[in-house]
Order: structure tokens, then sequence, then C-alpha cells
């Protein structure tokens, strides 16, 4: 072969492999409103950026016809490349070959651009979008899955993992996603499950569309299992872009400075009204959350799910934040099962990666009821105090209103390890409400009493005036300032920018034993 020919060999072969599983698939991959994985990759990474490995790589099955055929590359594309200027490793699952399945050279494909970011601290992006295991291939591609399943979990609070559910994801497929840091889906185009309608109809009779049982509504809204829904693919990878700005590469790094030119001292006279006069009428959370963030922004993760807790990124003085905070305008802000565990995924995650956490308070409590009970609140409460007793980031916490009894406790307490604990003159820190309180403390005077609405409303009062306040608390150094709400801004950043180099310790062990 003349030195032309080796060269133009090499071209045909790039040309080969860029044309997946050929233009009639491309074309079907369009029509279901779906982008290829080299599209997904244009749109995810800086122009110019991506440097592809293994895309010459086919799979090594003989049976069922499989020699006969063979695509370059075997239905995932590969390496590594830019986001806003940062390095990061990618993997597209290539639906236009062999439905994207998961061959044991596909696995290995994979495998080498995790084991080379769990090596270099740079951050993982998945793009999803397979029929599962690929089924010529049988359990050697179970393995390839398996082979996946351990990098994730080793990977896992190294380096940030991403993973994008473009199209379906069925099977242990969904287990690779599920093990990462923030699952992206699309909605009308992409679906989780571990079993489909047709096996759910022939087991459990039920008849379920796949929009319904796995779309992005469900698992955004009703699972948890996704913490973005996009309208869009190119909504969802610019939302990736996005997420990224706010993280560091890896465990060992902070997370990127962005500075602005919003002022560290920026006073908001609308904070002084936002809390009600009356204790029991809603405000929305997420007004003080963009009073307080630089540029008014907050970068909202899991917006759809457990909506009584807000989670998400901001920056204070151009420091990246991770937001916990209760949402008063619903179930009164009170801490149930699912925000218990979003609020606790969201709280090791910043530890993980070095986020300070900055924690607003406004909870009555844990959710009365026995569907709470009978789920197991107790435990999945336990998740969140243990996120928060074990996390050694700077913890920053304003208390706007309630804070009452356990969840008190929980909220990035003093007592937990609370690094900076401030108040509004609106607290309330107590055990529980005054109403309550009163209940319990004189329900035999209340029933002897010659008029016990009276009697009660004076008690109430006389518990409000007494506990309903910020300062036994200030009194005991649990809180360490009461500030103004307009204020709240410059005392976090001021805050933020002393303790940011704070460093703490957990005693040597293997691992704690989170109550999963
Ligand atoms: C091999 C597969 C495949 C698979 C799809 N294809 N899934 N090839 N192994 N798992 C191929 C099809 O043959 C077809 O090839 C092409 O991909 C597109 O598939 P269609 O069915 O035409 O597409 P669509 O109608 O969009 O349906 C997509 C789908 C469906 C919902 C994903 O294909 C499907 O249900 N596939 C099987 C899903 C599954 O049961 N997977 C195994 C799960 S168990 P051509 O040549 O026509 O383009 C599992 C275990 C892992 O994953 C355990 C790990 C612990």
């Amino acid at each position: 072969m003349s030195l032309h020919e080796r060269f133009d060999e090499l071209a045909r072969r790039h040309a080969e492999a860029e044309l997946g599983g050929g233009e009639e698939r491309i074309r079907r991959q369009h029509k279901a409103g779906k982008k290829t994985a080299r599209e997904r990759l244009d749109l995810l990474l800086d122009p110019g950026s991506f440097t592809e490995i293994d895309k010459f790589v086919v799979h090594q099955s003989h049976d069922f016809g499989m020699d006969e055929q063979k695509f370059p590359g075997d239905g995932v594309v590969t390496g590594s490349g830019r986001i806003h200027g940062r390095p990061v490793f990618v993997f597209a699952q290539d639906f236009t070959v062999f439905g994207g399945s998961l061959s044991e050279a596909y696995a290995r494909k994979i495998c080498k651009i995790m084991d080379l970011a769990i090596k270099t601290g740079t951050p993982v992006v998945g793009l999803n979008d397979s029929g599962g295991a690929r089924i010529q291939e049988g359990v050697v591609s179970l393995a390839g899955y398996a082979d996946i399943f351990l990098r994730n979990t080793l990977a896992s609070g190294v380096v940030p993992q991403i993973s994008a559910v473009l199209g379906p994801c069925a099977g242990g497929a969904v287990y690779s996603p599920a093990i990462t840091d923030f699952v992206f889906m699309v909605k009308n185009t992409s679906y989780m499950f571990v079993t489909g309608p047709d096996v759910i109809k022939a087991v459990t009779h039920e008849a379920v569309t796949a929009e319904e049982l796995g779309g992005a509504s469900t698992h955004g809204g009703t699972s948890g299992v996704a913490h973005f829904s996009a309208d869009g693919e190119d909504e969802c990878l610019a939302l990736i872009r996005e997420l990224l700005t706010f993280l560091p590469q890896n465990n060992l790094e902070d997370p990127p400075l962005h500075p602005t030119l919003d002022p560290a001292d920026r006073r908001d006279e609308s904070l002084q009204a936002i809390v009600p006069d009356q204790p029991n009428k809603p405000y929305d959370m997420k007004a003080i959350l963009r009073a307080v963030l630089d540029d008014q922004y907050f970068f909202e993760v899991h917006a759809d799910f457990a909506p009584n807790i807000v989670v998400g990124f901001g920056r204070l003085g151009g420091r990246s934040v991770g937001i916990v905070a209760n949402q008063p305008a619903h179930l009164a802000g009170c801490l149930d099962i699912n925000a218990s565990v979003k609020a606790a995924r969201f709280v090791r995650f910043c530890d993980c990666f070095n986020i300070p956490l900055v924690t607003f308070v406004d909870v009555p409590g844990f959710l009365p009821g026995t569907a709470q009970e009978f789920g197991g609140i107790i435990k999945h409460g336990a998740k969140l105090l243990y996120a928060y007793c074990e996390a050694t980031v700077p913890k920053l916490t304003v208390i706007t209103r309630k804070a009452y009894g356990g969840a008190y406790d929980v909220m990035s307490s003093k007592h937990i390890r609370g690094d900076v604990n401030l108040a509004w003159p609106t607290a309330e820190i107590a055990v529980m409400g005054p109403e309550g309180a009163v209940n319990i403390l004189y329900r035999r005077e209340m029933d002897s009493a010659a008029d016990p609405g009276a009697f009660k409303d004076a008690k109430t009062r006389e518990y409000r005036e007494k506990f309903a306040n910020p300062y036994i608390a200030a009194e005991r150094g649990y809180v360490d300032e009461v500030i103004l709400p307009r204020d709240t801004r410059a005392r976090l950043t001021a805050a933020l920018a002393v303790i940011a180099t704070k460093r703490d310790q957990n005693p040597p062990r293997k691992h704690g034993n989170i109550p999963l």
C-alpha cells in the first residue's frame, strides 16, 4: 500500500466510524426526536475540544451472525474534551448501533475513560441511550455492566459523575446512572425502568405507558431518581455545562471562583418584610435565596421533587455554595421522607466536593402521620441528621422563622458543627410551636378553666413571648448573631470568606454506617 493509500485508509475508517449504525438509523434517531451521540457531544463540549479514543474498537462476538455486523466504535463514543475550558471525560452511547446496547468491548471503552478520570481527577459525563445488555453477548455483557458499576462506586466522592438519560435506559442499565451524582432526563424521549411496561403487564397486570412508568416527569417528580428534567436535549446538555461551573474537578480541589460585580455588602430591603406577621402564613424561601446570592441567581437541583425542601447551588462573593432551605410554601416546610432523603444526598455531595453549605431554616418539624411513620421517617430523617453531622465543609445557617424540635437540631445547628449560625429577629427556636406546647403543658388546667379559650390564648401568648424568639438560643451561643434580614448577604459573604479555609476531620474509620 502506498503512503497515500495508507492515509486514505485512515480517512475512510474515520468516516465509517462517524456514521455509526448508518444513515437510515440516524434518520430514525432524528425522527424519534433524538440527536446522535456525536451531535450530543458537539453540544456538550467546548467547540473543537473533543479528542476521541477507541474509535476503531469492534465487538468480538461471533454468535447470531455477529461476525457479519461490525461497526467501528461498537455503539459508544468515548474520549475527553473541555467544558468552559476545564477537562472532562465523556462517553456517549450510540443508539444507531445495536440500539446502543452494551457489549464487552463497549464496556471496556467506558471503563478505560473512567479509569483515566479517577487517576487524573477529572469529572465524567455519560450520555446514556441504550437498549441495555447486548442480548447476543449474554453474560459477557452483564460482566461489562458490573465493571462499570464498580468504577462508578470507586469514583464516587473522588470525581463528579454526571449522567444524562437521553433515550431508553432499561434493566441493569439504570444502575450506573443511579450511582452517579446527578441524573438528567429529557421530557418525552427518555425512560428509565428496571422492568418495562410489557413485563409489568404480564406480572402485575398493571397497564402503564413507558412515559408514565419511567419518563422524566415521573423520575423528576415522583421517584426522585432524576435531578433535572429538561424540555429538550439542547437544554439538558446546557444544564450539564452549567452545573459543572459550580463544581471542583475532584475531591482534592476547591470549586472554581467566579468573580462577580454584585457587591458583597448589597443590602436587600425586601427581606425586611418577607416573613409574614402571622406565623402560619407561607412565603417563598426562593425569594430569599435570590436576594442573598451573587447576581440574584440560584441554580436549583431536584426542583420538582419534595418541594418542601429546596436544594441547589449559588455563589457568595464568587465562591460556590450548596444551598439547603426549608420551603414554607410547601407543606409548611415540614421535613418528610422525600425531603430528608433529597437533602441528605445533596449535603453529602457538597461535603465530598468541598462545597460549603448554607442552610436556611424555617421548619415546624417532621411531618406527622401514619404514612410517614410506616414509611420509615425515623430512618430517613436520620439520614439528613447523619449527613449534616458528618459534613466537615464550612457550614453556615440562617434561621428565618421556625426552628422547632428535632428539625432544629437537624438543620445544621451549632450542636452538629454549624460554623456560623445566624438568626433573624423573626426566628422562633423552641421544642415545638406555642399552640402545641400549651396543649400539652396546660391540658388539665384548660379542662377546668372557666373560659378554656381565653385561658389557652393567654398561655399561648405567654409561651410565644418567652420562647418564640432567637434570644434564648443567642444567650447560650447556639446562635452566633441575630441579624437584620436585609444584611443577610453581607453577613454570609463575610463569614464565608473567613471560614473558607476551615479544616475539620472525622475519626479514622473504614466508613460510617449511614442509616440507609
Ligand atoms: C441487542 C438491541 C438491543 C439489545 C435494541 N437492540 N436493544 N440489540 N441487544 N438489548 C437493537 C434492535 O435489534 C434494533 O436493531 C435497534 O437496536 C433498535 O431497536 P428497536 O427495537 O427497533 O428500537 P425501539 O423501537 O426504539 O425500541 C428500543 C428499546 C427496545 C425499547 C430499547 O429495542 C428494547 O426493548 N430492547 C430490549 C431491551 C432489553 O430488554 N434489554 C435488556 C435489559 S436486561 P436494528 O438492527 O433493527 O437497528 C439488562 C441486564 C443488565 O440490561 C444487567 C446488568 C446488571
